[in-house]
């Protein structure tokens, strides 16, 4: 077995054994069909944040009921989608949300499984655009109103409470916040049972993080036992789901670009390559530091302190920043931990298509998308017929 994605995600499978755990794959970090066709063949559950994710699962071989949709503003369509596909359960993240997946449920009759993200309001220690579990984030709600949410959708015929989720933030280096987190919510389940409310499920988020530069993350077994250790000591017993993208994507790709020109000014010296921030946008929108190193090493160049920037007409438009690289024009380089929140961030920004996915095993490799051509991306436009030339 040498796919990379296979290797972290049987990590986890490892670390949870022994205990009724499933995985469900955070499709956003890496949605291609072939990566979750891949992890349906390992019979992965999946996390989703839209109906597009719903249908690419489904697309990929996944199954609904093995899924669960997440995300703050679920449309009436995708409920109803979701509903229809036998979703494993809705997380709704609001009292307007549990009132608009009533309605859906009832529309169609069937009763909607339903759990509560609460938010903790404990600190991810992460960078603020990727901590969710704030009091003043968009995700989730306080625990009080959780409990009225869960009084109401426990008495409806067309709801059925299934479980409770939390999700704190992502790109996560030390394992307190999210045990503290869990604390939290296992108290809270405690609560619920005294009120009557029993919970059958806990989904205890995602948000993992990598070493991209000098992070010290646990690993992932380490992760899972300190997550299972707190389950057995608070007595809870409930079945889990974990919901891990970047801890099983994100050092299963690399995004490959050329170096067109290597340019110096009086103040600087870029390497200038044919990928840019359309392609990877986590430098510039995350300050991400990601490494970016020479396809072949070249000893007979001799390493040059160099941005990495790309051809589009913004100043944020850069790789990395002053790296130490022996390249010169034509040569392959490669950006390193790019299989997680990289592809799936991208845009046709500059009318620039979308680059090739290729999935490596080994020896062998396979095209899983072709790059995009200019008609593909200029398709859906339409030019009035009253200003055509
Ligand atoms: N579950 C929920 C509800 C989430 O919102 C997320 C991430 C995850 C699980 C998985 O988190 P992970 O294991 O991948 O950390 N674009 C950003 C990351 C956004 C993550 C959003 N939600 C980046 O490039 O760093």
């Amino acid at each position: 077995m040498k796919i990379r994605l296979e290797h972290n995600w049987r990590e986890f499978e490892n670390g949870l054994s022994g205990r009724d755990a499933k995985i469900r794959y955070f499709v956003k970090s890496n949605s291609n069909l072939a990566v979750l066709a891949l992890m349906a063949r390992l019979d992965s559950g999946f996390d989703i944040v839209s109906g597009g994710e719903l249908e690419r699962v489904i697309r990929a071989g996944g199954k609904p009921d093995n899924t669960i949709f997440s995300g703050v503003a679920k449309t009436e369509n995708e409920i109803a989608h979701a509903l229809k596909s036998k979703i494993f359960s809705l997380n709704l993240e609001s009292p307007a949300e549990l009132k608009r997946i009533h309605a859906v449920a009832k529309e169609l009759d069937v009763p909607a499984p339903v759990s509560v993200r609460v938010n903790p309001d404990v600190d991810a220690k992460t960078h603020p655009h990727i901590s969710t579990g704030l009091r003043e984030a968009k995700f989730g709600v306080p625990f009080e109103v959780a409990l009225e949410l869960y009084r109401f959708a426990s008495q409806q015929r067309h709801l059925a409470v299934k479980g409770i989720a939390v999700h704190i933030g992502s790109q996560m280096t030390s394992l307190d916040p999210i045990i503290s987190a869990l604390s939290q919510v296992i108290d809270f389940v405690k609560q619920l049972n005294r009120d009557g409310i029993n919970i059958q499920h806990l989904d205890v988020g995602g948000g993992l993080g990598v070493r991209y530069k000098d992070e010290n993350p646990p690993t992932i077994r380490e992760y899972c036992r300190s997550i299972l250790d707190l389950l057995e000591k608070r007595g809870c017993n409930l079945s889990i789901s974990i919901e891990p993208g970047r801890a099983i994507s994100a050092h299963s790709g690399v995004l490959i670009s050329r170096v067109e020109y290597l340019k110096a000014t009086e103040a600087k010296r870029f390497a200038v390559v044919d990928a840019a921030m359309n392609d990877l946008l986590r430098p510039v929108l995350f300050d991400a530091w990601m490494e970016i190193v020479p396809v072949k090493q070249k000893a007979t160049i001799e390493e040059m302190l160099s941005d990495v920037v790309g051809p589009i007409c913004e100043t944020g438009d850069f790789l990395g920043k002053d790296r130490l690289l022996a390249v010169e024009s034509g040569d392959l380089i490669a950006v390193l931990g790019a299989g997680a929140y990289g592809a799936v961030m991208s845009s046709n920004y500059n009318t620039r298509p979308k680059p090739a996915e290729v999935l490596v095993d080994s020896n062998h490799f396979d095209a899983i998308r072709t790059r995009e051509t200019f008609d593909q991306m200029v398709n859906l436009e339409v030019i009035p017929e009253q200003i055509r030339i």
